[in-house]
């Protein structure tokens, strides 16, 4: 759908636009000095480390590092997709987006799925009340009817029409079935829930976007399956969702913390149990998707599981499945729950109390790690120690956290007696503590001129053959084109610009996470910047060459102290 709206209507959107209208519309901002403040909607804090700056249409949160320019804030802060927050933005202006037909027809058709899903819910909820064994289910699994309220838990009629019946009034056959609420089988179409306990599933707005729908009985003439979700529709991906986020975000014990578990029965459970932090997973395995959505709100996912085979399996495929978007400072931690226990058991039989206590014993990322590999090898050998280390390094190969990947790689190799690391051919060598606690010189070049496009450039350091191949002075070299090209363009427009060039724009992105002191001279110290680039470069090559070769190291030495003098003029 992105390719359908033109990048020069984008661009042109986000030159009209003016990001503190564009935040002001959702929190609220307080001018301070040249920039405006808020405390940080995307994680939990006292005071305001949410910058916006209009000069820069960016802004920059110095506490969590979220950052981005107008669409990315709506996209972030409403979880909307990024043709969905271009044309937020543009209605806020009164600009129509030039679209196709194809993509015209596709928004509409999701506006009608939306409403065809909300009003199967009212339905659901309207015929529980009239349902003696629906109600009596709920009752013999103590959910209250104030519970049952709060999260519009329905009934699906033990019927093939009972929904179609009334939705055909309102909606075509074609949008029901698009909504997954019916079913077409040679020519006949039917309700696809039928005598269900209905489980609406909401967006992070509330929204109702699909349902999850358990059985009352079993009928052992006709097996069913236990749970039944909705399909995959333009509104609704199993992997993308959490149950239960939209209420669990506004509870005050989610800024500290938010449980991830199994089902919808746990969930609702806990939250009677006064445990509403917490969300579940729609019967897949933590995904990448799920993790970035929980930390917008949290500081600590705490993953719960069943403590049997299966528990422990959905645990570890989560931990595959999110290595590589664990960011450093990310605190992700794992109770395993006692055999043939879940949440709802737990809290049924023993409340909170007894909750909390299982919930104390939870375990680190590392430790499950640990766990998991010792359990496999034995590690009082040396071949078994060899397997081991042989598999952390292979699933922190995944891992993109730098900091974190040499903590945990260090400790999981401590724990085994190996401070060495083992190279393949058997030699033990020194592993590097290798922490990046700054940035880079270059990057730090990069991240001056996006804050200030503003700055001469002096072309001839930048255009330097000595460190021409260096993909950062790629980028360098890309952003002062976009500037020579408009000389209004700003920090956000800048980015955006790379929004597509997926390997520049993670690399940007990255980089614009750092935060920047103001610098007096912002000029001076980008040129500082690159010469010291240059610099490095020769050290480097200085240290690679043959010693013997007094002549190559003289010259070397000469073009350092060149560099020196060059970098003192600017
Ligand atoms: P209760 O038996 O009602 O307590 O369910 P539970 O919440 O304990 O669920 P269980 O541990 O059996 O399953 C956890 C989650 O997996 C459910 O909430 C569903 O999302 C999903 N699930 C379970 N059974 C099925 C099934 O038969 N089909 C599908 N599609 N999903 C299922
Ligand atoms: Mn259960």
């Amino acid at each position: 759908m992105a390719q359908n709206i033109p990048k020069d209507f984008i661009d042109n959107l986000l030159e009209k636009v003016n990001i503190v209208d564009v935040i002001g519309n959702y929190i609220k901002l307080e001018k301070k000095g040249n920039d405006y403040w808020a405390r940080c909607p995307f994680h939990s804090e006292k005071t305001s480390s949410f910058s916006v700056s209009e000069n820069k249409q960016f802004f920059h949160c110095f506490g969590c590092g979220a950052h981005g320019n107008s669409i990315g804030f709506v996209m972030d802060h409403s979880n909307k997709t990024y043709p969905e927050a271009i044309e937020t933005i543009a209605n806020s202006l009164g600009i129509e987006i030039p679209r196709d037909k194809e993509s015209t027809k596709k928004f509409e058709a999701k506006k009608i799925i939306q409403n065809s899903l909300e009003d199967a819910k009212k339905q659901f909820e309207k015929q529980l009340k009239n349902s003696e064994k629906a109600i009596s289910y709920l009752k013999d699994r103590n959910i209250s009817g104030e519970t049952a309220k709060l999260f519009n838990i329905g009934y699906a009629d033990d019927n093939f029409q009972a929904l179609i019946k009334n939705l055909e009034k309102k909606y075509t056959e074609l949008n029901l079935l698009d909504a997954g609420l019916i079913v077409k089988k040679e020519n006949k179409t039917y309700d696809k829930f039928r005598h269900r306990i209905m489980f609406p599933i909401h967006d992070v707005s509330g929204k109702t976007i699909a349902f999850g729908g358990r059985i009352i009985e079993e009928n052992l003439k006709i097996p069913a399956a236990k749970y039944m979700n909705s399909p995959e529709t333009p509104l609704f991906s199993k992997k993308k969702v959490l149950y239960n986020l939209n209420l669990a975000k506004q509870t005050k014990e989610s800024r500290e913390s938010l449980y991830v578990v199994e089902g919808y029965m746990d969930v609702i459970a806990l939250h009677q149990a006064d445990i509403k932090n917490t969300v579940a997973t729609l019967g897949t395995a933590v995904t990448q998707e799920n993790l970035l959505q929980c930390f917008k709100y949290t500081k600590e996912i705490i993953c719960c599981f069943d403590g049997d085979q299966a528990g422990k399996k959905a645990a570890w495929q989560g931990v595959e499945n999110i290595m590589p978007i664990i960011k450093d400072g990310d605190v992700i931690s794992f109770v395993f729950l006692p055999e043939g226990k879940d949440p709802d058991n737990i809290v049924n039989k023993g409340g909170k109390n007894h909750w909390n206590e299982l919930v104390n014993k939870k375990i680190s990322l590392e430790d499950f790690i640990y766990n998991k590999f010792s359990s496999e090898s034995d590690i009082n050998t040396a071949a078994g120690k060899t397997q081991y280390i042989q598999k952390v390094d292979k699933l922190l190969d995944k891992l993109n956290a730098k900091i974190l990947k040499t903590i945990i790689s260090n400790s999981l190799k401590e724990k085994v007696g190996a401070k060495y690391i083992i190279d393949n051919k058997g030699n033990e060598i020194i592993q590097k503590r290798k922490i990046t606690k700054s940035a880079s010189p270059l990057q730090k070049a990069i991240l001056i001129l996006m804050h200030n496009p503003n700055i001469e450039v002096d072309e001839s350091i930048v255009n330097d053959s000595r460190i021409e191949k260096n993909q950062g002075i790629i980028i360098l070299k890309s952003i002062i084109k976009l500037i020579k090209n408009d000389n209004n363009i700003n920090m956000g427009r800048i980015l955006e610009k790379f929004r597509h060039e997926s390997d520049h724009y993670k690399i940007l992105e990255q980089i614009s996470r750092i935060s920047i002191t103001n610098y007096e001279f912002p000029g001076k110290e980008f040129h500082a910047c690159i010469c010291l680039t240059i610099k490095n470069y020769l050290k480097e090559k200085l240290q690679e060459s043959d010693p013997s070769d007094i002549k190559k190291s003289a010259k070397i030495q000469q073009e350092i102290r060149e560099i020196d003098d060059k970098s003192k003029k600017f």
